[in-house]
């Protein structure tokens, strides 16, 4: 009797360090939501590893990678052909390996946090006035898709202020967008602050000014933890209407990822009620 032999996709998520990724248990809840059959792994892959680890991963038949901390951009100069949402934000998140070993790259982020921001939690972008925080990496993936609905004006607050500048001017055909240090933002107001710095990642926060965020105003940190940031707390503080970190971010930036390699896509409420759950925190209230 003949065994049918069924290979099983490969996906992986290549990150330095990696340890803590909850992308593994993303996409296997997703696969078997949809029933997909695949196998998605997390593997430490420092910089100067990457070359080669992607190379071994799509000889081997690998169909697809998430890249992440420290090697979107790398992934960004090493796809042969990107979309357009890639090339504004010089980053690449999602790799599509082609069945003649061609690499394209797409970056999910931006998409992510707008869904998050928008259905998830009911906030509209139109009309508001936004602070992003931080001008790296985080920030360039995030800026085309908020100017895209529209906000009255984003303004960007960095440590360094070029860097901000640059941002800005990268930007500037988009949208109404401006920059700050943040010693210039005592006496301003904002609807929805987004937390884009590393700031989270050591513990700190980026110094506030009081009297920042409007009454019924919306705080949203792009990192995540097991822990509420100190900037979530900090949005608690000040009385936000919501203030949240980035874990609804990661599942629906992963959501899109799956649909691009699958052809599916998950429901992420389910998943990010279940990651809440298991982390002890109620993210939407
Ligand atoms: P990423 O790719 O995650 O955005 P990055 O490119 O290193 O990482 O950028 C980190 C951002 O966090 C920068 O805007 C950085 O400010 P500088 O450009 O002045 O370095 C910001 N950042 C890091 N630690 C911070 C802190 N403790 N307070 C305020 N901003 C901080």
């Amino acid at each position: 009797m003949k065994t049918l032999y069924m290979p099983i996709d490969r996906y992986a998520v290549f990150g330095h360090p990696i340890g803590h990724s909850k992308s593994p248990r993303i996409h296997a809840l997703f696969a078997q939501q949809t029933g997909q059959l695949i196998d998605y792994t997390a593997r430490d892959v420092p910089a100067d590893r990457f070359a080669e680890e992607l190379q071994k991963f799509s000889d081997g038949g690998g169909k697809g990678l998430s890249c992440t901390v420290p090697l979107k951009e790398m992934a960004w100069h090493i796809a042969q052909d990107k979309t357009e949402r890639a090339n504004r934000a010089k980053a690449v998140n999602t790799l599509v390996i082609g069945s003649n070993g061609k690499i394209c790259g797409d970056n999910t982020d931006g998409a992510g946090l707008l869904r998050d921001l928008t259905v998830n939690l009911g906030v509209s972008i139109s009309g508001l006035n936004i602070l992003l925080l931080g001008a790296g990496g985080a920030s360039r993936g995030i800026i085309d898709p908020l100017l895209a609905e529209k906000p009255e004006r984003l303004i960007i607050a960095n440590r360094t202020l070029a860097k901000a500048e640059k941002l800005a001017e990268e930007f500037s055909g988009l949208g109404s967008i401006a920059v700050l240090g943040f010693e210039a933002l005592t006496g301003k107001s904002f609807d929805l602050v987004l937390n884009a710095t590393a700031a989270s990642l050591s513990g700190d926060l980026p110094p506030l000014p009081e009297g920042i965020l409007n009454p019924g105003g919306v705080c949203y940190d792009l990192a995540y933890g097991n822990q509420p940031t100190a900037f979530v707390r900090w949005g608690l503080g000040v009385g936000a209407r919501l203030s949240v970190d980035g874990i609804g971010m990661l599942v629906e930036q992963a959501a899109e990822a799956f649909f691009i390699w699958r052809g599916k896509r998950p429901q992420t409420c389910p998943v990010i009620e279940l990651l809440n759950k298991e982390r002890g925190q109620a993210n939407y209230t």
